[in-house]
């Protein structure tokens, strides 16, 4: 079906060359056109102009922007939404003192999770999943990567990856799937990690394959969970069964984990809170997108990742939520671009370029999803009027996303 929004007082995230990644000083521009309308058809963009030249189609539906932003909606590569429960109890830990690393060694974090979710049955799982998927879609995201790694046994991580495969059939959002078996070493292989990392490779990734659950596959390489010859093992035998990496690195240390991801091709490593000029240079060069997790910074209360360095070099950066029960309790993206101007100094232009196109980029998704372009996923919405697009990350509070549209269809 034709539609039309009429009266958009700025349309933001145009792109006419349909680029599928934007790299250092690209990030700057974000294309923008005053006094818009914005046309699509079967769920697809088709066209825009300016409103003095609107021209409209017999029987096309008409909504009226009323003078509100239009922005591409949010493309959230990294989070953890399958969990069980919630963990504020660690939270308490962390406000008298105890840091993410000493809760783990006490047997708390990951593995804390993975007992709750053993014991919840899947259809419990889905549900607390599929709440949270549409809080965050309420938030305005539109493109969602969703990762295991709760699970820790076979058992147990396929029952989070087909939680992710019935989300993605019942979501209104583009859904993708990662393996992250090597979160952290699962209860049963407790001072074994060798022996763990051989059961991933010849046992969970097969069967991960064999039901065609994951299109990638992630690793936690990081001082104290899983070393770079680990990560360098599991990602090989990942890419027999085509699963593409994405990498937790240099969250606790300067831990290699940027040299392995890119050494594999990694479509992106993520985190990356502890990097210096090498990682810089090296992210420069590479296809690899350096996907930093503002959110888990804040809650924390770690070093912001060097985002402002990292484009002034010409790496392509996107920001994610992370949103996980342990390190990052929010999946909200605008939440995540205020992040970024403030702690990162990005520019508001710079911070929406990392989160929606770049975002898709890291979820290879961005030649269907991530700016306003003919052919694309007509994934948008629309806020209340704004001066200045700078508003958005400004007033970081005040709820301004008032209609929200995926695949042309309004979902709130
Ligand atoms: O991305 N760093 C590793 N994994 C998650 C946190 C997991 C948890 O604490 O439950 C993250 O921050
Ligand atoms: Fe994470």
């Amino acid at each position: 079906m034709k539609h039309i929004i009429i009266n958009i007082g700025r349309l933001c995230g145009i792109d006419t060359a349909s680029r599928t990644v934007l790299r250092g000083q690209e990030m700057k521009m974000l294309g923008e056109l005053e006094g818009a309308w914005l046309r699509m058809d079967e769920g697809r963009f088709t066209s825009w102009g300016k409103m003095e030249n609107l021209d409209l189609a017999p029987g096309e539906k008409v909504t009226d922007a009323q003078g509100g932003t239009v922005l591409p909606s949010f493309c959230d590569s990294h989070t953890h939404i399958v969990y069980a429960g919630s963990r504020e109890g660690e939270f308490l830990d962390k406000i008298n003192g105890l840091s993410y690393e000493e809760i783990a060694k006490r047997g708390g974090g990951i593995l804390n999770s993975a007992d709750l979710l053993h014991a919840t049955s899947e259809q419990d799982l889905y549900d607390q999943t599929a709440a949270r998927a549409r809080e965050v879609m309420l938030k305005g995201t539109g493109c969602l990567e969703v990762k295991s790694g709760y699970g820790l046994t076979l058992e147990d991580e396929l029952k989070m990856l087909r939680v992710i495969a019935r989300l993605a059939e019942t979501s209104p959002m583009k859904i993708v799937a990662t393996f992250l078996g090597a979160h952290a070493v699962g209860r049963a292989y407790a001072g074994r990690q060798g022996e763990y990392v051989d059961h991933i490779i010849t046992d969970m990734l097969p069967a991960v394959a064999a039901e065609g659950l994951a299109g990638f596959v992630d690793v936690f390489c990081d001082r104290g969970f899983f070393t770079t010859e680990e990560t360098a093992r599991i990602l090989e035998a990942a890419a027999r069964y085509g699963m593409k990496p994405k990498i937790h690195a240099n969250e606790l240390d300067v831990s290699g984990g940027v040299q392995v991801g890119v050494a594999h091709n990694a479509v992106s490593v993520d985190h990356l809170e502890r990097i210096g000029e090498e990682e810089i240079a090296l992210l420069a060069g590479s296809d690899t997108i350096a996907t930093m997790l503002p959110g888990a910074s804040f809650f924390l209360g770690m070093p912001y990742g060097p985002a402002r360095r990292a484009i002034d070099n010409g790496v392509a950066v996107a920001l994610a939520s992370d949103y996980n029960p342990g390190s990052s309790p929010s999946g909200d993206m605008r939440m995540v671009t205020s992040l970024a101007c403030i702690k990162m100094k990005l520019t508001p232009a710079e911070a929406i370029n990392a989160t929606t196109i770049n975002g898709a980029a890291a979820m290879g998704l961005s030649s269907e999803y991530g700016s306003i372009a003919p052919g694309k996923h007509a994934n948008f919405f629309i806020t209340d009027p704004m001066k200045e697009l700078a508003f958005f990350p400004y007033a970081y509070t005040t709820p301004l996303i008032r209609e929200i549209y995926l695949n042309g269809t309004k979902v709130n």
